[in-house]
């Protein structure tokens, strides 16, 4: 395909993200979305199984979004926060601390996903020198899991399966256990943390499903005993909901389905529909008052210049109208029961390991990639935009997506993969 000139004059500068720049495929060049459609520079259109990394909910530019994001750009785009407060974020931060359980009442905005998991970091050990508890500042997280790219995110990966290995001589020190989906890893995680609670500020996990760390399950009786037994030995417990909030697992946020309230829960990619950067850090009330107080040294240390930005909060109010006005949850129960009915069939096919669905999200596990460009390849010949990695092909759809535009992603699905099982 000849590739339009603003893409072979500016390619030679660009770095692309978790890739080996000498063996990645080249990009796609994009032009346009609509919907879940991908429009390509040289006509093609793919169907977007992927959501923009599960960021556009409501599809590519829904006309109430960018509606609100044109109104906004007229009146302030933006305008530091520091000192200055303006009716988005303050309107968003009421409906947030609304639809959210119990008292996380308090906002703080910040720009990237990432970013809200850091300040997560910092108030928990805050809160801990805040109330005169010296030596609490590491954290227990889970295998599997993933957090954000930043060097507080990256140390409470996965240190062996994670994708930030090669810094493990350099990354904070934590605590990173199994999930405790059994009887016996519960009695452990109970005694690891009756054990080490002088030392650990908070435990975080990422709510019923582990994305970014090959899309790992795990029940909301499992979230709900972690919560539990964080709870028993006092050590604060935060949930990291960037990927799981705002309807992927069927309901508003993946913790409503284990009935429990977190200390602290961090929101992003869809909070905003896929639009603007933005994202949140959201702490019940006990927390934000532990930094109250006349000494300035007691206040939360931090302060990025985008935060509460008023186009991205504008956009994440359009969005929570939607999640008011239409039926999204509804559209999810009808993805997830479209995905049983065409998913399931594929545990058949050589070389499929495991088939896991939930909400709005559907995966096939295989025991061998083999070669990922050439599934990724395939699916583009397909029509259809599919991201192997690791060792599933996923899908995440926007929640309104057609049965048409879904009927094609499976169908593409299981024709590459059964074509794949034969290679
Ligand atoms: C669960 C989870 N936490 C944190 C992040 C990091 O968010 P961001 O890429 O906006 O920094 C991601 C991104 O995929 C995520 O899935």
């Amino acid at each position: 395909m000849t590739q339009p000139k603003w893409f072979t004059d500016g390619f030679p500068h660009i770095w692309l993200p978790y890739s080996q720049m000498k063996t990645a495929l080249p990009p796609l060049a994009a032009k346009s979305t609509q919907g879940c459609t991908i429009t390509l520079e040289d006509g093609r259109e793919l169907v977007d199984g992927i959501a923009s990394w599960w960021t556009a909910c409501h599809g590519y530019n829904h006309p109430h979004v960018s509606q609100a994001i044109k109104d906004q750009v007229d009146v302030m785009p933006h305008v530091m926060f520091g000192g200055l407060n303006h009716e988005p974020a303050l309107k968003l931060a009421k409906r947030l601390s609304d639809m959210l359980p119990g008292d996380l009442n308090r906002v703080f905005y910040v720009d990237s996903g990432s970013v809200s998991v850091e300040v997560a970091m910092k108030m928990s050990i805050q809160y801990w020198i805040n109330k005169g508890q010296k030596g609490r500042s590491k954290f227990v997280s889970f295998k599997d899991g993933y957090h954000g790219d930043t060097l507080g995110c990256m140390s409470i990966a996965d240190p062996e399966e994670g994708m930030h290995h090669v810094f493990n001589d350099v990354l904070f020190d934590q605590f990173v256990v199994d999930v405790p989906r059994s009887q016996n890893q519960l009695q452990e995680f109970d005694a690891f943390l009756a054990k080490h609670k002088g030392e650990i500020a908070a435990v975080i996990t990422e709510p019923l499903v582990q994305g970014a760390g090959g899309m790992k399950m795990f029940s909301p009786d499992v979230l709900k005993n972690m919560r539990e037994t964080a709870r028993k030995h006092d050590i604060l417990f935060i949930v990291d909901e960037i990927f799981t909030g705002f309807g992927r697992t069927g309901t508003m946020f993946a913790i409503d389905q284990a009935d429990i309230v977190p200390d602290i829960i961090c929101l992003s990619k869809a909070l905003s529909a896929g639009m603007l950067p933005l994202a949140c850090a959201v702490a019940r009330d006990h927390i934000f008052e532990a930094f109250l107080s006349d000494s300035f040294d007691d206040a939360l240390q931090h302060g990025p210049t985008y935060m509460a930005n008023p186009l991205a909060c504008a956009a994440a109010n359009a969005s929570l109208d939607l999640f008011d006005q239409e039926p999204r949850l509804e559209q999810v129960q009808h993805i997830n029961r479209k995905l049983r009915n065409a998913l399931t069939p594929m545990q058949s096919i050589k070389g499929v390991r495991d088939i896991r669905i939930l909400g709005a999200i559907g995966v096939v596990q295989v025991w061998d990639i083999k070669d990922s460009n050439w599934l990724k390849e395939r699916f583009i010949e397909e029509g259809v935009w599919l991201r192997p990695f690791r060792d599933i092909i996923y899908m995440t759809p926007a929640f309104t997506i057609s049965d048409d535009e879904l009927d094609k992603l499976t169908g593409a699905m299981a024709r590459v993969l059964t074509q794949w099982s034969k290679l």
